[in-house]
């Protein structure tokens, strides 16, 4: 076959060059009926394409013709000698396929296939690829085992109602809600360490900008030796390791998103900042105290209870103020707002071991140790009101000895979202699926 150069390999050192080269037909320009200039778009990058009808040379003024007629968006082949232009093209060339789709998110994602090629679009499922393959290696060189875990299963495993039920050969089952059961059973089966990827099904009812009812689960679950704080440090290594490998290598991704969506770059610490609940609901209280007006805060906050958006998001603020970092993990929250299989503190078992990790003010993953006794685990599942005779495998799985573990989800869709502060999460799912979405 033929050589083909990529429209984003072209640089200076093409000049003079003969190269086939493949695009979309972003912008045509008629000239005259000898001329025409067509734009060509791959992927995050663009060339202008001078067509030229000439009794010597290959395009003649039927050529012309038809490029000119072609509608936008064809896919075209072209092969042609580079020119470097005299002065450099400005990015508002590049804008030009962008700006000439203003449309609503809705539209948009009823021709996903036709909107994925903006730059920015391209740009972000570049990004998420990086994050999902950051997190397999970093994972695999702290010896975690991948595995993959049943999306079909015979009851919740997250506790609550949001739930898609089926029936599996006339049985009653539903979706997947998280790996959560059976990772620990992996930990339970000698694995000291696990990972998976795989998609987590929730029948949410409501509507926001970061819920999905379907989303990429990153979740990992692993021996805990002296303390729950050891998860927290893989947490640590792993996304400051994915945050740097962003920012050092994928500068043309941000850029291009930057340029559709402008943002902020994330900031965060060498050493993830913890603090605990109590201190996130005390920098809230002392927040609130210090406004003459206290409808301005918009939230209310109750000690026991759990932070709602509102309040998370001013938290993200408070903390950024103080310390300097949009990425901190809040750990011991209360026994009342976490599931069942939660381990609680030792020393006051109205909390627990669990963590939330925050980008900017909003949840991207939440954690905990576990409960590893079945005679807890039966405890506190009856008392979240949960059907113990369910779940009975899980629980039977700990009879046998289980080390202490803990773990956490990550949701892949809001890290995304939220490195690049986008504001809404159907701009990070390839095909989204929330409660008003099944098609395309
Ligand atoms: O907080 P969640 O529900 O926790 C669990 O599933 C636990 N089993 C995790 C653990 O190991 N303890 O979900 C984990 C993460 C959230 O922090 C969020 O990033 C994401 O998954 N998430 C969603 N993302 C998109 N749409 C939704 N409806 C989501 N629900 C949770």
């Amino acid at each position: 076959g033929r050589s083909w150069t990529k429209i984003g390999d072209l640089d200076d050192s093409a000049a003079g060059r003969s190269v086939l080269i493949r695009g979309a037909t972003q912008a045509i320009r008629p000239v005259s009926k000898k001329m025409a200039f067509v734009v060509l778009r791959q992927s995050m990058s663009t060339v202008q394409c001078v067509l030229v009808a000439s009794a010597d040379a290959c395009v003649s003024t039927q050529m012309v013709r038809f490029a000119t007629a072609l509608s936008k968006e064809s896919i075209v082949d072209v092969e042609g000698v580079v020119s470097l232009p005299k002065e450099p093209l400005k990015a508002t060339t590049q804008q030009a396929g962008e700006k000439l789709v203003r449309v609503g998110q809705d539209t948009r994602l009823n021709y996903r296939a036709i909107d994925l090629r903006t730059p920015a679009n391209q740009a972000i499922f570049r990004i998420q690829c990086q994050v999902e393959n950051k997190f397999r290696e970093f994972l695999l060189s702290k010896d975690f085992v991948g595995i993959h875990t049943p999306k079909l299963i015979s009851g919740s495993s997250e506790g609550g109602a949001a739930v898609f039920k089926l029936l599996y050969n006339g049985q009653p089952a539903c979706l997947a809600q998280s790996p959560q059961l059976y990772k620990q059973m992996a930990i339970c089966g000698g694995y000291e360490r696990v990972f998976e990827v795989g998609p987590v099904f929730r029948a949410e009812n409501s509507n926001t900008h970061r819920h999905l009812c379907e989303f990429v689960g990153l979740d990992a679950e692993m021996e805990i030796k002296e303390h729950y704080f050891e998860v927290c440090d893989v947490i640590d290594g792993l996304f400051v390791s994915i945050f740097k490998h962003l920012t050092e290598n994928c500068k043309k991704e941000l850029e291009t998103i930057n340029r559709q969506y402008p943002f902020e770059p994330l900031k965060y610490l060498e050493k993830t900042l913890k603090l605990t609940y109590e201190e996130g609901i005390q920098m809230l209280k002392t927040y609130i105290d210090n406004l003459s007006n206290r409808q301005e805060a918009g939230t209310e906050i109750e000690p026991m209870g759990d932070l709602n958006t509102e309040a998370e998001k001013k938290l993200g603020r408070l903390v950024k103020e103080k310390y300097g970092t949009d990425f901190f993990i809040l750990y011991r929250y209360p026994l009342a707002v976490r599931p069942f299989y939660t381990m609680p503190c030792y020393d006051n078992p109205a909390y627990t071991n669990s963590f939330d990790v925050f980008i900017r003010g909003e949840e991207i993953i939440s954690g905990a140790q576990r409960i590893h006794t079945p005679e807890l685990l039966t405890k506190r599942a009856t008392e979240c009101g949960i059907d113990v005779s369910t779940i009975s495998a899980y629980i039977d799985s700990f009879s046998y000895g289980a080390p202490p573990h803990g773990g956490f989800g990550v949701g892949l869709e809001r890290v995304v979202m939220l490195f690049c502060a986008l504001n809404n999460i159907r701009k990070t799912s390839m095909f989204p699926r929330d409660p008003q979405r099944l098609v395309p």
